[in-house]
């Protein structure tokens, strides 16, 4: 695996791969590598010749009131597990690198981040995506694979592309869960097992919902209320939010009709974690 660490060098190791015929996957992180970035990685993998992944923890998406500087950093586990991976290229950037002086160009969105995490997080998208735009520069990937995970993520990355004409394919993988149902995260490393078990209610009420709407139940507020019950029945939970958004376009729902998202955000002892499943009337299943 090579580490490269410059925008010039990366876009010169990408035009030689290029020449080669070599197709390029991308698998943008920000470190902190677990089973659910592997699963990234490895369909990747399946779509490309070459796969690339970056680690650039983007100080422009986390808000004031996020912990920039305690953001796990865990560079030399990272590398081993990516070896494991045969990925041919790792792209680590510093910030200076990434935001030189003078840096003053962002992409921003209309609608689309003013909801669901948007809501919460007032500027992340806009840091994600000027990001992950300027990432696409510098690998220049036929590919680039995100997890279902970060769904509104996912959509706003859609969003960009298809609005800006990048010449790159988004591919989305679904969500890598613990046996409990816990959805794999960075943030789960805050946990010791009993947390960890207590975490398993918030898949447990995203499913009650999702059986809720399989069985025809239309009405949203119902849904919702089924989702929060076991989260709300578990200590030390606090709900931000529980949302039912069409799962294209992210508009919020009244009633459900065709292909919905369900998705909320909870801190559990304190450490915030999203997640969210996709649901449809009288589909049993994802
Ligand atoms: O999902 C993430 O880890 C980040 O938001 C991303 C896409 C790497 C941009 O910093």
């Amino acid at each position: 695996m090579k580490t490269i660490k410059t925008v010039k060098s990366m876009q010169k190791a990408m035009q030689t791969e290029r020449r080669k015929g070599h197709r390029i996957g991308f698998v943008p992180t920000m470190g902190a590598l677990h089973e659910g970035h592997s699963s990234l990685v490895r369909k990747a993998r399946k779509l490309s010749d070459i796969v690339v992944v970056s680690i650039f923890v983007n100080p422009a998406q986390f808000g004031p009131s996020e912990d920039l500087a305690n953001y796990p950093r865990t560079l030399r586990a990272d590398k081993k597990l990516l070896r494991n991976l045969d990925v041919e290229y790792l792209f680590t950037p510093g910030n200076d690198e990434m935001y030189p002086d003078g840096f003053q160009t962002w992409i921003e969105f209309e609608e689309i981040t003013r909801k669901l995490e948007g809501k919460f997080r007032p500027g992340h998208f806009r840091g994600v995506a000027t990001i992950v735009a300027k990432l696409f520069n510098a690998i220049t990937p036929d590919i680039a694979v995100f997890g279902q995970k970060d769904a509104q993520q996912a959509v706003i990355i859609k969003r960009m592309v298809q609005d800006l004409n990048m010449p790159v394919k988004i591919s989305i993988a679904p969500t890598v869960r613990e046996k409990s149902g816990l959805a794999i995260s960075s943030r789960n490393r805050y946990f010791n097992a009993e947390q960890l078990d207590r975490a398993s209610c918030i898949y447990r009420g995203l499913r009650s919902g999702r059986d809720l709407i399989r069985s025809g139940e239309t009405d949203v507020g119902k849904i919702i209320k089924a989702v929060r019950k076991p989260i709300e029945e578990t200590k030390g939970t606090i709900t931000e939010y529980v949302s039912i958004n069409d799962a294209l376009t992210l508009e919020k729902l009244d009633r459900i009709d065709g292909k919905v998202l369900i998705s909320l955000a909870v801190r559990l002892d304190g450490v915030r974690l999203i997640d969210n499943i996709a649901a449809a009337p009288g589909k049993s299943k994802d």
